[in-house]
């Protein structure tokens, strides 16, 4: 696997979360669904500074999936708002620490504003050695293989396991060791098929915005006491 981590190592290099749980946070406080979506968005932000202040390199988060994108218009344009109103002081802060933004997903689905102001994220963060954030958005694994595999194609000629995982939106980063949904539900939803091959999956009852730092911890914890054998004995 590729940057396979041996059963010694304790931090994760690469941890992957699937934030869910938004919508039944909201509901269950009698508050609109984009409430939840706003409590994500500011739950989000503490605990991706939380996670790399862990020693974790690389983080990827599952923010929106192309399958969400047939969701009502109108709950869509109020995550795009959010996007717009939070972007920018979240590229400044990432840029502040070193932490390389990169958005994976099809961004020619999203609002052309949106597509610009990712663009300019991504160059004002280029040059972060700090970390590496992922974020997906209109982003969908099965959708991300099938690019892959062209991609690999044409400039090498040839699909192998390597030229398939380099040409994926997550390009050179380690295969996550960690992959974590909130939310209840224990499925992965078409994120990274692919790269969590050998991942160790954990899964949390808690609605993302309740999802706290603590909680982060004690994945981490639990994380530590795997035994990752890659098929070895
Ligand atoms: C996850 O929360 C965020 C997105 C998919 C945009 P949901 O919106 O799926 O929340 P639930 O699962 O309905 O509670
Ligand atoms: C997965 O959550 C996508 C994100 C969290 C961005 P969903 O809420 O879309 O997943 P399903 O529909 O429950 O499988
Ligand atoms: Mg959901």
């Amino acid at each position: 696997m590729k940057g396979e981590q041996n059963g010694e190592a304790r931090i994760p290099r690469h941890v992957a979360i699937i934030m869910d749980g938004n919508g039944r946070w909201a509901k269950r406080r009698f508050l609109p669904r984009g409430a939840g979506h706003r409590a994500g968005m500011n739950r989000m932000i503490p605990l991706v500074e939380h996670i790399f202040t862990r020693g974790v390199k690389f983080v990827t988060l599952y923010a929106l999936s192309t399958e969400n994108l047939s969701r009502p218009k109108e709950e869509l344009e109020g995550l795009f708002a959010l996007l717009r109103e939070y972007f920018f002081d979240c590229t400044e802060k990432l840029k502040r620490k070193g932490i390389r933004l990169k958005i994976i997903g099809e961004r020619n689905l999203l609002p052309e504003d949106i597509a610009l102001l990712i663009e300019r994220g991504e160059t004002e963060t280029a040059s972060g050695e700090s970390g590496t954030l992922f974020i997906a958005v209109a982003y969908g694994s099965r959708q991300e293989i099938v690019r892959a595999a062209n991609k690999a194609l044409a400039s090498a000629g040839e699909i192998t396991a390597e030229t398939l995982s380099e040409a994926m939106d997550t390009g050179d980063a380690p295969d996550p060791d960690l992959l974590i949904r909130t939310g209840k539900e224990t499925r992965l939803s078409n994120f990274l098929l692919w790269q969590s091959a050998y991942t160790e999956l954990y899964f949390s009852d808690k609605m993302f915005p309740a999802f706290e730092n603590k909680d982060f911890d004690r994945a981490l914890a639990d994380y530590a006491k795997r035994n990752r054998r890659f098929g070895k004995v």
